[in-house]
């Protein structure tokens, strides 16, 4: 690709510090004759309390036409909670239909966290990404009386639970340790779980080198802590995939290295990119966010729109930071934001 067309939205909080060190990273490792073309949305809280506005159908038609989205991070604590998160990024995962919300999780040497030093973690959660509880089928009932009552229903078709699952076993199959565990809690939630076991057995027969596993989530979260390296890829719903990977983050380095992306593998709708962190707005405008999920997430970017060998400097530009951090000199947003760009430049 000899152009990339970048919809930027920095978003609430951090969100704008992050990816201003994304970008500086990115236009570092693209090639001379890449032109790197962004638009820069503004989305989030402060849209909405000068406009009411969340995310208008003439904004997705503009985002629709970039060939990949970053984002920083959206939600805000003077904006009702839920309003920006649904009205903005779960519509835009929603409506772009990012069914794999793909978010790797490596150990890094020398990276802080109560499992440094323990064994090489490379694992990576495969969190589906437009259905399960976060499609918003619920309601309330009696509101706001003692007898209230509340749902949250969670959707699961055969479609979209099919979909996420195969995406899975097609990248279980193509790294080296050929693994891939389905993490639900069929025994309790028996209609989504079954839906989701017998679908994994499904397409599992047609993968014949991929070993597989499952484990009930509860379950999971002991391994995420005692021992994340039996892990290689993880296949879950919405809201599962949304805890682990938390957990994940927490066990490899922390939530200020995890990158993601909210992907349609179809191409049909722009791809979105962005950290696993939120706004953080008690560290907003301070200059003291680690950017590298941001930076991370830039790669999965790269590698997105077939840009491989630009990703693995990127990744490689991390992996040489990191070995290098000193917990004991904490450095600025931007001066790691620098320092990553340099390396690229060097
Ligand atoms: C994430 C976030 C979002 C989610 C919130 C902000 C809606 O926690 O990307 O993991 O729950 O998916
Ligand atoms: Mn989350």
């Amino acid at each position: 690709r000899r152009s990339i067309r970048l919809a930027v939205v920095p978003g609430d909080g951090i969100g704008p510090e992050v990816v201003a060190e994304g970008l500086k990273v990115l236009a570092a490792v693209l090639p001379q004759d890449v032109k790197l073309e962004t638009t820069e949305y503004d989305l989030g809280a402060r849209r909405w309390h000068a406009t009411g506005e969340t995310l208008t159908d003439a904004d997705l038609r503009s985002l629709g036409q970039h060939d990949a989205i970053l984002l920083g991070a959206i939600g805000d604590p003077t904006v009702p909670s839920g309003v920006l998160e649904r009205g903005v990024l779960l519509k835009l995962r929603f409506e772009f239909d990012h069914y794999v919300n793909l978010r790797p999780g490596k150990l890094h040497p020398n990276t802080a966290g109560p499992l440094a030093g323990s064994p090489a973690v490379d694992l990576v959660v495969v969190r589906e990404g437009t259905e399960g509880p976060y499609a918003g089928n619920g309601g309330t009932l009696r509101t706001g009386t003692p007898a209230e009552v509340a749902t949250e229903v969670s959707v699961n078709t055969a479609y979209g639970v099919e979909r996420v699952i195969r995406y899975a076993f097609e990248r279980a199959n193509a790294r080296p340790r050929r693994k891939l565990t389905l993490v639900h809690k069929n025994n309790v939630l028996v209609h989504a779980g079954n839906l989701w076991k017998n679908t994994f057995d499904a397409v599992a027969a047609e993968y014949p080198d991929v070993t597989t596993d499952y484990l009930h989530v509860d379950a999971a979260t002991i391994f995420f802590v005692t021992r994340p390296e039996r892990f290689d890829v993880i296949v879950t719903d919405n809201l599962f995939g949304d805890i682990l990977t938390d957990l994940a983050a927490a066990v490899t380095g922390g939530i200020g290295l995890a990158a993601s992306g909210n992907i349609n593998p179809t191409g049909a709708h722009p791809s979105m990119f962005e950290p696993v962190h939120g706004s953080a707005p008690d560290i907003a405008g301070t200059g003291t966010a680690d950017p590298t999920a941001t930076v991370l997430s830039v790669a999965l970017l790269l590698r997105h729109l077939n840009h491989d060998q630009e990703a693995e400097r990127v990744e490689a530009a991390v992996a040489a930071d990191l070995a290098e951090r000193d917990p004991n000199a904490p450095r600025r947003t931007e001066q790691i934001g620098d320092a990553l760009a340099a390396r690229l430049a060097g």
